[in-house]
């Protein structure tokens, strides 16, 4: 039986049960996914310990993505140029740090805007986070031709695109001027906390954007943002968030029990609907 978890320290409210937990009963997997709450001083000897009972992998959580990082034997080109693992396969006895945020990024979009090409495109990222990291590596591997970077804090911008730079063309763009090149952009991302329960909303003023470009948020609650709700109201394609955390657990769960998983309407209701865990 393939044993699989999700380590962080809280992970009470990880939705990775749940979803895995689906899909090991869709396909009738003899399989097990859990999430285990390791904390930041115990993480080497809790890695360990999954090894040690047999864990063909596990996904990775706050606070541990950076932290698992050099405890893996081997990384991945998305893990390592984000410089974050979320994804984990263990083979006899060894770990593969991967990141599939990136992916699940990436193909949420394709899978809600069938004819976008990303190559050659110009996109605004707003934010610099971690999530950010995974949203520019995507794109700038999708190889769009600029990755603009806008950030309260210009510094951590600024950072992003130096460290980018080499991957692909990054550009920073003051915060206060986040609109002023709007209608050059074809694809507009919120990474920041902003409209998320609990956040300010992100004000954005989206009347100059082209009506053929996508605008993304990655806050998936609530599911409909001001941003998105803005961005439909416009006549534009907005895509939410809900998908590319669905879709970045398609590769972990192919990886650890060797079937690829569909992202279908009804697991997108279930994952939202209360309970189930
Ligand atoms: P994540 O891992 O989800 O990306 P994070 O690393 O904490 O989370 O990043 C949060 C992002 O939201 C940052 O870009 C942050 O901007 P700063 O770098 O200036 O902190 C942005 N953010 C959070 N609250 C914000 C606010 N009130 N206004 C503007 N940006 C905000």
């Amino acid at each position: 039986m393939d044993k699989a978890a999700v380590i962080g320290c809280p992970i009470a409210h990880s939705l990775s049960p749940k979803l895995h937990q689906y899909w090991i009963e869709k396909y009738g997997i003899s399989g097990t996914y859990e999430a285990v709450e390791i904390k930041s001083d115990n993480l080497e000897e809790g890695v360990k310990g999954l090894i040690d009972h047999g864990y063909t992998g596990f996904n990775v959580t706050i606070p541990h993505k950076e932290a698992i990082v050099p405890l893996v034997d081997d990384i991945d080109d998305f893990a390592r140029l984000i410089g974050a693992v979320n994804t984990v396969v263990i083979n006899n006895g060894k770990l593969l740090g991967k990141n599939t945020d990136a992916y699940g990024f990436i193909e949420n979009i394709r899978q809600q805007v069938h004819d976008i090409d990303f190559v050659g495109k110009k996109a605004l990222v707003l934010g610099a986070g971690g999530a950010a990291r995974a949203v520019i590596v995507g794109l700038l591997k999708e190889n769009v031709a600029t990755v603009c970077i806008t950030n309260r804090t210009i510094e951590k911008a600024q950072a992003l695109a130096n460290e980018f730079q080499p991957v692909g063309e990054c550009e920073v763009i003051p915060w206060e001027e986040k609109e002023v090149k709007l209608q050059e952009m074809d694809l507009v991302i919120n990474t920041t906390s902003l409209g998320m329960d609990h956040f300010p909303p992100l004000d954005f003023n989206l009347s100059s954007l082209s009506e053929k470009a996508v605008v993304v948020d990655i806050v998936y609650k609530p599911l409909e943002t001001k941003l998105l709700k803005e961005a439909k109201e416009k006549g534009v394609k907005a895509v939410d968030g809900l998908g590319m955390l669905l879709y970045q657990a398609v590769p972990a769960f192919e990886a650890w029990f060797n079937i690829k998983p569909e992202v279908t309407p009804e697991l997108r209701k279930y994952i939202l609907s209360e309970g189930g865990r």
